[in-house]
Formats: structure tokens, sequence, C-alpha cells
């Protein structure tokens, strides 16, 4: 089931109709509060009162024409400029492939440093990230988040657990005072170079905190974001954390909106920093695909918005 969703969210012909069918459109409400920036602003309100901070993605990847990056960078400025103006805590996820990457990924260097400074001039100073698209971008993602980080501290970028390769990336990186979220991974990836079942990659998401965690400890400069809805694991990283002195303050803890709800208001109450993702747009196809393919029973839900 999960390799089907997976398939279908990067299906053209998917791609173009299935965001038309009416229910799919009530049902994608479960995971965003609406299409404009609007309603990501009014949602990262209701936040506010709760005591947690948001992200911000505005949904779309890989660009058909590359004078669109502009258009996107200049939406995540506005919005990180109204967000500010309300006294949202809010930060901004990026994808690079939306930025124009496959095209130039000069230009896209550019404009993720342009929303940086803008995200480093107001305070006090956002983060701006990077998410982790398919593993055929991880080297260029990493490489541009070195150059990143050679002119800006308030970046970080988001690794993924199911990759085998993701010890050495954080080794690679740690030197440069890295800010890091760590998330399982939501694409499908050949078995050569992902951890497939959810033991080894949870196994290797503790693994990979645990080292982190030696690294702060260590006196390492490292941000750690626990990008997971995953409770269990939260608190097997809380727990060692405390076990080596540190406390709950050395990370934050992100979930997505509309997953997990309770927790994340329950985690908040217990003291740990949480962040939720806001996303909006109106090309939600393939990110809404890939929530289901996380939890297959999602798809019972879609499948209920037919009834009346
Ligand atoms: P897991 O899938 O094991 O779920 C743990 C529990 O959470 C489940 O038992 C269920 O209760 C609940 N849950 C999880 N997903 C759910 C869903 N879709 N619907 C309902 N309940 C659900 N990936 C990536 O490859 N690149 C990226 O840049 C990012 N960015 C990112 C940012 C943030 C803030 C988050 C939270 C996640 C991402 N991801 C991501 C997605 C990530 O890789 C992963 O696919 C999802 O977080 C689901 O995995 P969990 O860690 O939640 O664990």
């Amino acid at each position: 089931m999960r390799r089907l969703l997976l398939w279908m969210s990067g299906n053209r012909w998917m791609r173009r109709n299935l965001p038309r069918l009416w229910f799919a459109r009530r049902a994608v409400r479960k995971f965003m509060p609406g299409e404009s920036a609007e309603d990501a602003l009014k949602a990262a309100e209701t936040f506010k009162s709760s005591g947690i901070a948001v992200l911000f993605t505005r949904l779309g990847e890989t660009l058909t024409y590359v004078g669109d990056a502009d258009e996107v960078a200049d939406a995540y400025a506005r919005l990180l400029a109204d967000a500010h103006a309300r006294g949202v805590d809010a930060e901004a996820s990026v994808k690079l492939t939306q930025l124009g990457f496959d095209f130039d990924p000069e230009r896209t260097l550019s404009l993720v440093r342009r929303l940086a400074d803008q995200a480093a001039a107001q305070e006090p100073a956002r983060t701006v990230w990077l998410d982790m698209e398919g593993s055929a971008y991880t080297d260029q993602t990493i490489e541009l988040y070195e150059r990143l980080k050679e002119t800006h501290a308030n970046v970080g970028v988001c690794l993924q657990a199911y990759l085998k390769r993701t010890y050495s990336d954080v080794e690679r990186l740690l030197p440069l005072a890295p800010r890091v979220r760590l998330v399982k991974g939501a694409y499908a990836e050949p078995p050569e170079i992902a951890y497939q079942s959810r033991r080894e990659v949870d196994a290797n998401y503790l693994a990979l905190c645990v080292s982190m965690l030696a690294a702060k400890k260590g006196g390492r400069d490292l941000f750690l974001g626990l990008g997971t809805h995953d409770v269990r694991l939260i608190q097997q990283v809380a727990d060692h954390a405390q076990s080596i002195g540190l406390d709950k303050s050395v990370f934050d803890v992100e979930m997505l909106y509309g997953i997990r709800t309770d927790q994340q208001k329950k985690l908040q109450k217990q003291g740990f920093t949480v962040r939720v993702l806001i996303a909006y747009g109106e090309a939600w196809y393939p990110w809404y695909m890939r929530r289901l393919a996380e939890r297959p029973a999602n798809v019972v839900f879609a499948l209920r918005q037919l009834l009346p």
C-alpha cells in the first residue's frame, strides 16, 4: 500500500486530475488549514495561545519554469514578515526544487540566502530550513547547505534516518555548527541505500540522536529538531539526553499540522519545545499522497469524505 501511494504521488495524470475531486479536497483539510497564506497565518495564530511555535511550508516541488522560483521566494518572504508582525514564532522550511534547483542551483542559493538574511534580521532571529527531498538530491542539498553555512548561522537542514548514509552526513556537518531536523524519511528509496523496515529506521533514528547528543555534550554547537510524531521515540531521546546530563531544551519536537494534535499539546505541557509545520498552497497533491503513505489508514478517512 505504501509503495502504491508513493507511486501515485509521482504520477502525472493523477497529479493533474485527483486534486479536482471534491472529496480529495475535503480530505486534505485534515492536514492543511487551507491553500492561502492567510489560512496558514490564521492557523499559526491559534497555536500561539498554547505556546506552540510554527514552521511554514509552501507546497509545490519541481518547477516547470525557473522564473517561478522568485515568486516562491517572495511568497516566503512576505509570509515571514506577516507572521513577525502578528507576533507569531514562525520559521520557514523550503524545498530546493521549488526554488529552481533543477535549473539554476546558483540562483537557488542566492534566493535562500536572501530569505536567511531576512530571517536573521528579525528580532529574535529565525531559522530557514531546507527540506530533504528524494535521494537524487541528497548530495546537492548537503553541498548547498555547506555553502549557506559559510554566510549564515540561521539555516538548518533536514536529514532522513532511513538513509544508510546519514550517519556520515552528520559527521561531515558537525564542524559547521549545524541545525539538523531529523525525520524518518518520506520517499520510496531502494534497499541498497535505505533501511526498509520500521524497526531498522527507528533504530537508526535513535542511534543518530544518541550520536548528535554525544557531540552536543562534548561541546559541539548543534541544534537538533526531532521531526517525528513517534512519541515513544521522542521519549527515548529525552530519556537518553537526561541520562547524559542534557535537558529537553537541547532539542525541539516538530510535528505536522493535523497529526497527533493531542500529543503536540501534551508534549508542550511537559516542557518540550514544540513546533508545528503548517503547509499551504495549491500544489498539495504529492505532499498529501506522502501523508497517506505514512499511514494507510488515512486512505479510509479520505474515502469516508465521499459520505454526506
Ligand atoms: P511513524 O510513521 O512511525 O509514525 C508514528 C506515529 O505517528 C504513527 O503511529 C501515527 O500515530 C502517527 N502518524 C505518522 N504519520 C501520520 C500520518 N500521515 N497521518 C496520521 N498519523 C500519522 N520527510 C522527508 O523525507 N523530508 C522532509 O524534509 C521532511 N520534513 C518533515 C518535517 C516535519 C516537521 C515532519 C514532522 C516530518 C517531515 N517529513 C519529511 C516526513 C517524515 O519523513 C515522515 O514521513 C513522517 O514524519 C512520518 O513518520 P513519523 O516519524 O511520524 O513516524
